[in-house]
């Protein structure tokens, strides 16, 4: 097969030479640089540019390098008539874990109250941690990541809801399944994780409706996508005492702009969209197993439904 390579984070070309190496019976050229657009079979790309499809006449599937295939569905010339396939877990579940967790344990150990009083140098031996038994995680998505965060928390000994599109059974989990059971999960969870797709459903669901559902005092955890959150909902929330702080990854507009609130507020931490770093073993072996499986005809591991958008 010819594959057409673009992404803007591969800056130094290790996922393309990584990925050269393991198709290596394959042709794998670099955008722009390609001399037959109409000889292209598939796409491997993550953030691709406005122009990236044109020319793309005879293009059969695209492996996004990334779980999110919001960046593609988005894109205003994605080929349809084509299977999308992304990354599913591909080393990220248990950092993303990981990342749950840490903000988790923020919020449980009553983390930034503790860091105000050092800064105002007072000795506040009444905040007391919550315990973990205690203290409930709610997680909007049960996919993928969403599982395996879930499993992590439990194992750490906190109580986890989740909530899905679909109705799902899931050992020592509370599972809520649409917008009735959202409603009832938020009502009891001090801390609420957001691992859904970006997708129409899913844009903007963390507003002013959802934010007054949760109980005083609750924790954000966003390293969904920046779009999942209405920010001027969240920052009164969190301006007003009701929402105590948020983890936030992701945002409307990455690198963050420097003007905005959110860097200032001392209840928010930032990080750069690193929750999860793609990893590149994993990626190219699942990127391969794709191929081959299109190549035998079956259905590849992640394949997207135009659907739903996820
Ligand atoms: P999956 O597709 O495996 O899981 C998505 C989950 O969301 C599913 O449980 C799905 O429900 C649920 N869902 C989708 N739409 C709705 C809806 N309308 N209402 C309720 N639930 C819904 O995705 P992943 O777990 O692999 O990834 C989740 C997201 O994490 C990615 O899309 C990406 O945005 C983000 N991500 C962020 C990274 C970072 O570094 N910050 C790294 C990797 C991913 P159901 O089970 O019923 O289908
Ligand atoms: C992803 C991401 O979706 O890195 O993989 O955000």
């Amino acid at each position: 097969m010819r594959f057409l390579y673009f992404n803007i984070d591969d800056t130094d070309n290790r996922i393309l030479e990584a990925l050269r190496s393991k198709l290596h019976s394959h042709t794998i050229e670099q955008w722009p640089q390609c001399e037959d657009l109409s000889q292209i079979d598939a796409a491997i790309v993550w953030k691709p540019p406005i122009d990236f499809f044109n020319g793309l006449d005879n293009l059969r599937a695209i492996f996004s390098v990334s779980a999110g295939v919001d960046h593609l569905l988005n894109h205003p010339h994605l080929p349809t008539n084509t299977s999308l396939v992304r990354l599913t877990d591909a080393g990220m579940a248990q950092p993303m874990a990981e990342y749950v967790l840490y903000g988790v344990l923020h919020a449980q150990r009553r983390m930034n109250e503790m860091a105000q009083a050092q800064r105002e140098r007072v000795w506040r031996h009444e905040i007391k941690p919550y315990l973990a038994e205690d203290f409930r995680v709610g997680i909007l998505g049960a996919g993928e990541l969403g599982q395996i965060a879930a499993r992590r928390l439990l194992a750490n000994g906190y109580a986890v809801s989740c909530w899905s599109r679909t109705a799902k059974e899931l050992t020592d989990i509370e599972h809520y399944a649409g917008v009735e059971g959202l409603k009832a999960m938020l009502a009891s969870v001090q801390a609420l994780v957001c691992l859904l797709p970006l997708t129409k459903e899913t844009t903007g669901i963390i507003d002013e409706q959802l934010l007054s559902g949760l109980p005083s005092g609750a924790f954000i955890i966003n390293p969904g996508r920046g779009d999942h959150v209405n920010d001027n909902a969240l920052l009164s929330a969190l301006d007003s005492g009701h929402i105590s702080g948020a983890l936030l990854d992701v945002f409307q507009t990455e690198p963050l702009p420097s003007e905005h609130a959110y860097w200032q507020h001392p209840n928010v931490i930032i990080t750069p969209h690193v929750a999860a770093n793609t990893s590149l073993k994993h990626a190219v072996e699942q990127i391969a197993e794709g191929v081959e499986a299109l190549e035998q005809g079956k259905t590849p591991r992640g394949l997207v439904s135009f659907e739903h958008g996820y």
